[in-house]
């Protein structure tokens, strides 16, 4: 695997904050003094440096990266080291392929990718770029030294709430990154692009379940800068021979079965909080309780309806829309399991999953939340032969559960072990 060096270009994410490492950030009962922070902090960020001297060493296997091999698809991974690309990279790897994962690392996690490379270290296998998406001539500079065949465009920030506080943000980098990803494919002639999108992009629809023609109107700038990345992708791809897939998923949940991966928000970014991390941090007692935001929505017990889909399955769904894309369309397919299922009902099976009773304080209404969200996932089925199999809420929660107990520190652990 080759790792570029860490140098921050001008328009990326500064990296200090990202690597806060204190867990101090939010719903924290008793905080760590700030100098213990701080050297937890350099220590870290050394082992990290040594983690990344020690890889980027190992170059024998970069001009495997820029020429095509008979059999072999050479798939660039945006995103990579977050929650969903560092289980598609797992995926794709297993299958075969080539993978390059472009990541600025500013939400994601490097041990995740240290995990990928330690199972995937032939030369040839894996490769990361720290990238910002942003970054016009880094995004070039990527394909004009590898010889990639498919993108897969995973990174985004992707909080509703967070989008609500923060829109130019947004839109910057969903949409104004896709417009960037795209030109530069479109410029090096790579073809075919799977685009992760969201449930969001339909908004608040009068009726369910949700289908791929339910008209989109998005009420938040995450779901608005989404849909906005799809208008340009299918103007594009009707010029072109472009093959474009669109998957709208819904809430995704759950870990590699196998505990090789999980997902391990960063404490920063608690506060936007998904479900299943709070959930998690909440029966390791990182933070007091559950936070359980609206209990008046016009639903069957007052709080949100959503449709939890496995992260193993939505890669699954990936895969089979990277052999189905046909050039000059753009398939566009919901990636859940047609099964809505309250917040109450998902705190119910936490607490199954972890064995511990966490507690939970109900709040008002969260702005730009929805109230109810599930998917007709019947055109998947149909044309990609696609369907959910992970369909246990319990049990899904339960392998998710086994990896982040393993790990409490997240990733982190893992890096500092090094
Ligand atoms: N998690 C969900 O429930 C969910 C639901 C619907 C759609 N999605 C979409 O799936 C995708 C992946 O989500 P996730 O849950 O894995 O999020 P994540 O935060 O775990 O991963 C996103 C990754 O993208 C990277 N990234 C962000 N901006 C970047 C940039 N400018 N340049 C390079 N890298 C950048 C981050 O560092 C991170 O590693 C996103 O596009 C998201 O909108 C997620």
């Amino acid at each position: 695997m080759q790792v570029s060096p860490l140098t921050r270009r001008r328009n990326q994410g500064r990296l200090s904050p990202s690597w806060s490492l204190t867990g101090m950030d939010y719903g924290v009962p008793r905080p760590r003094p700030h100098v213990v922070a701080k050297v937890v902090i350099a220590a870290t960020l050394t082992a990290l440096c040594m983690f990344i001297l020690r890889q980027s060493s190992a170059l024998d296997g970069h001009d495997l990266f820029s020429k095509r091999e008979e059999g072999v698809m050479h798939v660039l991974v945006t995103g990579g080291a977050g929650f969903i690309g560092s289980h598609a990279a797992l995926r794709l790897l297993h299958d075969g392929h080539r993978v390059t994962i472009v990541d600025n690392l500013s939400r994601g996690n490097i041990g995740a990718v240290q995990v990928l490379q330690q199972l995937y270290s032939e030369p040839g296998q894996l490769q990361f770029v720290h990238a910002d998406l942003g970054d016009n001539r880094a995004v070039h500079k990527v394909f004009a030294k590898n010889a990639i065949d498919a993108v897969m465009h995973f990174a985004a920030v992707a909080y509703v709430g967070e989008s609500m506080a923060e829109p130019l943000r947004y839109y910057d980098n969903i949409t104004s990154n896709t417009l960037t990803l795209l030109k530069a494919m479109v410029h090096h002639q790579v073809k075919t692009l799977i685009y992760s999108s969201t449930c969001a992009t339909y908004g608040e629809p009068a009726q369910m379940p949700i289908r791929e023609d339910t008209p989109q109107v998005p009420i938040n700038p995450y779901g608005k800068s989404k849909k906005m990345a799809e208008d340009i992708i299918r103007d594009y791809v009707r010029t072109s021979n472009m093959a474009a897939m669109i998957l709208r998923y819904f809430n995704v949940i759950g870990s590699d079965p196998e505990g090789r991966l999980g997902e391990a928000p960063r404490p920063e970014l608690r506060q936007h909080g998904r479900i299943s991390g709070a959930c998690f941090d909440a029966a390791l007692g990182v933070i007091p309780g559950l936070q359980v935001k609206g209990t008046d929505y016009d639903t069957k017990d007052g709080t949100c309806i959503r449709d939890y889909i496995h992260v193993t399955d939505l890669v699954d769904a990936h895969i089979k829309a990277l052999e189905h894309g046909v050039p000059g369309e753009v398939g566009i397919y919901n990636v859940g399991t047609g099964k809505g299922v309250s917040v109450k009902e998902f705190v119910e099976a936490c607490k199954t999953a972890t064995g511990v009773n966490v507690s939970v304080t109900y709040l008002d209404r969260r702005p730009g939340d929805y109230a109810e969200v599930f998917s007709d996932p019947s055109k998947i089925l149909r044309e990609l032969n696609w369907t959910a199999k992970y369909i246990d809420l319990k049990e899904s929660l339960s392998t998710a559960w086994r990896w982040r107990k393993a790990n409490p520190n997240g990733y982190r652990s893992l890096i500092s072990a090094i």
